[in-house]
Parts: C-alpha cells; sequence; structure tokens
C-alpha cells in the first residue's frame, strides 16, 4: 500500500492528526495493535484545554463534547485545612472542560468511517525503515500476513512504549527523565462530585484529588506507595482515606458507591529529543510523558498533532520544508513548559519520601503564598487552561 503519511498508534493523537490531515486532503492511513474496544476501556484524565476543543470544533466533532462537557471555571488546592481557589476564569478569561479524555477517543474513532479514514485494528510486529531518506515505510502482520505501507512520512503516535521512538538512532537521541516515588490509585463511581470544581489536596497522609466525568460520575485519587497492591485497597478504605486527606468539607458533601473501575497508575516525567527525525515524526506519549497532576497528557498531544498536521499541510500542499524541519523545535518548547507545569504541581501537592521538614516548609509557604498572591494564582492559572500553541 501507498499513502503519503503513515500514522502508528490510534489513541487520541493518531486519529486527531489522521482527522486534520484528511480534512486538508492529504492521504494517510492509522495502524493500531490494539481492538477498539480495548482502546476504549483504557480510563484517562478529563480536563480538556482550549487547543483540544478548537480542534474537535475545527474537525466539527465538538457536538458531544459540547452537550456533555462541564464547563469549569475554576479549581482548588487544599492544604489540609482550607480551599484556595484559583479562580481560572477570571484571571484568564478562558475555561477548561469536563469531558472524559476516552470519550474524545470515542467520538473520533466513530467518526472515522464517515470522514473516509482508514484505521488498521490488530496490527503486529510493526516495524519502522528507511526513516532517514524521503521513502520510508512501515511493516507489520495482520491476520498472519505480512503488510507493507509506503509514505512519504511516518508519524509515531504510539505512546510510550511503541516501537516509533526506538527507530531513532541512539546517536541523536536524548532522554530525560523523572520517575516519581508513588502512584496515583484512582477510584471511578457512578456517586455526584463531593465539589463542583476539582480539589488537589496535599495532606498529612498524602495527596488526594476530586475530579468527575459528569454530574452523575465521580473520578477521586489518593497517592499510594508503588508497592501498594490495588487488591488491598477496598471500596471503604478509599473513601475513608479519601475523606480525611480532603477536608471536612468536602468529606461532609462526599457521597460514597461501589467502585466501577480501579487501579494505580505510576507518575513519571519523561521528555525524548528529538522529536523528528529525518521523515519520521513524534507526536503525544510516544514522545512524552507528564504526570498526572495538571492533565496535560492528552492537552499535549493535541498540540503536538497541531503542530504536526500545520507542518505536513505545509509540505504537501505548498511544498514547504521548513515547516516540518521546525516541528520538534516549536513542539518542544510548549513541551518542556508542559513539563515544568505539572512536575511543579506534583512537587507542590505530594510528599515525597526523600523530603524533611524545610521541603515540607517549603511547601507550607509556597501554599500560603499562592492563597495572597493574584499574581501566583494567574501563572497558575495560565498554565491549567493550557499555554499559547
Ligand atoms: N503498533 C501499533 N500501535 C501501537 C503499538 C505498536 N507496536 N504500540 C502502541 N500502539 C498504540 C497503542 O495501542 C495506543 O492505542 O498506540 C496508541 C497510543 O495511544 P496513547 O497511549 O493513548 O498515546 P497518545 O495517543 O499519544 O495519547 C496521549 O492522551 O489519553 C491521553 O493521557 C493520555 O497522555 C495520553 C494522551
Ligand atoms: C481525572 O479526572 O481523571 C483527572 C483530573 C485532573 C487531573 C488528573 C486526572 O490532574
Amino acid at each position: 500500500m501507498k499513502t503519503q503519511v503513515a500514522i502508528i498508534g490510534a489513541g487520541p493523537a493518531g486519529l486527531l492528526l489522521g482527522h486534520l490531515l484528511k480534512a486538508a486532503k492529504i492521504d494517510c492511513v492509522v495502524i493500531e495493535r490494539q481492538k477498539p474496544n480495548y482502546i476504549l476501556g483504557r480510563i484517562r484524565a478529563g480536563v480538556l484545554e482550549r487547543i483540544t476543543v478548537d480542534l474537535m470544533a475545527r474537525l466539527g466533532l465538538d457536538a458531544r463534547l459540547r452537550a456533555e462537557g462541564l464547563v469549569e471555571e475554576g479549581f482548588n488546592l487544599a492544604d489540609g485545612e482550607r480551599l484556595i481557589r484559583i479562580d481560572v476564569a477570571n484571571l484568564t478569561g478562558k475555561t477548561v472542560l469536563i469531558y472524559g479524555q476516552t470519550e474524545i477517543t470515542r467520538d473520533l474513532m466513530d467518526a472515522a468511517p464517515e470522514r473516509g479514514l482508514t484505521v488498521i485494528y490488530g496490527v503486529n510486529d510493526v516495524a519502522l525503515f528507511d526513516i532517514e531518506g524521503d521513502a520510508p515505510y512501515v511493516t507489520y502482520s495482520l491476520d498472519g500476513a505480512q503488510q507493507r505501507i509506503d509514505a512519504r512520512f511516518l508519524i509515531g503516535c504510539d505512546g510510550f512504549h511503541g516501537p516509533s521512538r526506538k527507530a531513532i538512532p541512539d546517536g541523536v537521541a536524548r532522554e530525560y527523565e523523572r520517575v516519581y516515588p508513588f502512584g496515583w490509585l484512582g477510584i471511578l463511581a457512578d456517586v455526584p462530585p463531593c465539589h463542583h470544581e476539582l480539589i488537589y489536596a496535599n495532606h498529612d497522609r498524602g495527596f488526594a484529588l476530586a475530579s468527575m466525568r459528569s454530574h452523575a460520575r465521580s473520578r477521586y485519587y489518593v497517592d499510594v506507595a508503588l508497592s501498594e497492591k490495588v487488591e488491598d485497597w477496598s471500596d471503604e478504605r478509599i473513601w475513608d482515606e479519601l475523606a480525611v486527606r480532603l477536608g471536612p468539607e468536602a468529606a461532609a458533601n462526599m457521597t460514597r458507591g461501589p467502585s466501577i473501575e480501579k487501579s494505580i497508575a505510576p507518575l513519571r516525567s519523561y521528555v525524548f529529543e528529538p522529536m523528528r527525525h529525518g521523515s519520521l515524526l513524534l507526536c503525544g506519549d510516544a514522545a512524552h510523558i507528564v504526570p498526572p497532576t495538571g492533565a496535560k497528557g492528552l492537552n499535549l498531544a493535541a498540540s503536538d498533532v497541531h503542530y504536526a498536521a500545520e507542518a505536513l499541510t505545509a509540505f504537501f500542499q505548498r511544498n514547504d520544508n521548513d515547516a516540518v524541519a521546525g516541528y520538534a523545535a516549536r513542539a518542544l518548547a510548549r513541551v518542556w513548559k508542559s513539563e515544568r507545569f505539572s512536575w511543579t504541581l506534583t512537587k507542590l501537592m505530594h510528599r515525597f519520601p526523600e523530603d524533611g521538614p524545610f521541603e515540607r516548609a517549603m511547601q507550607v509557604a509556597e501554599l500560603d503564598y499562592i492563597s495572597g498572591s493574584v499574581a501566583a494564582q494567574t501563572s497558575i492559572a495560565e498554565n491549567y487552561v493550557g499555554l499559547p500553541v
């Protein structure tokens, strides 16, 4: 098979890019290892920045997110006693949208057939070749038969564990990584949220987050040591822990109910450079990971995809090579700022085992400073709502 752009991975990054290229009349094919139901079973964060909403709107795929999404004008930091509200709408003139990131993937997946976007699910043994030239190709097996797609560009949207990043030679690659000494234990339940806005709490017993998917579905997290096992956390134990860590006000409004999903996710900060090598571009988790504090993962994938779509459109519509050459620098400038914000918020809101009384005093001082400073709140708000693309 021959196409202009072969996209590896049909997560939100790959599907969004496929749709944007199709809309620009650029030929592309998406190949994906999993089947659709597996992909839709992955529970992800639920806060959308303007860039993500705007891209869905540009594609005309925003009807459901506009109907079902909850517009959020602010969020809260809790320090064990009080709620420090960050009035995002007043400080930035913008809002975020609560809408499950899995639902974005579903909307993109459902629209693929009607937009003529080819997505081949269930492929195995994906391998990338000749990425340093201008005739790269990708091979895979499907139902036991070996297949090949020739393209002008390959785009790695295959997440943290995919093969694309590994195709870039060691000599040109550089990795930056921070693995955190805890994970987030998440619980999803069909109960109303304890508060109409998100609460990120730093309590003596650890971190907690109160989030939601809708007025009837809540998503909560507590941080736990990496040695913890999800089987040791009954629903009741999680609700008890949340009630303590989120503070008395949230606890009083918290409705408990049976979990419909429960899992522990490790936290990591990771950046791979460069995000382009020859005819291979990387987008989303294939190139970088942020810890979930701040919910930047999907939004960062969306800005990468936006830059990649612009670069590829310039190439195919105007014979302009410069945009592709500039892709990595443009994407990384925003990636590093999102990494900084996610890391800062993670440091501020978690207890690190290696921290002593001084580091704890710094957290207390910083939260106190934030509570009284419009400048500090504005800085947090503009990052939370999403930096310009
Ligand atoms: N061959 C084909 N597909 C692959 C392979 C492979 N060898 N390896 C991985 N994939 C697929 C995965 O199955 C997955 O569907 O690539 C896709 C990558 O999707 P994600 O991991 O969701 O990554 P991305 O699309 O970059 O999503 C970015 O969205 O939901 C949020 O927080 C999430 O940070 C993440 C962000
Ligand atoms: C979520 O709703 O799952 C969520 C919200 C905010 C975060 C992370 C996860 O920072």
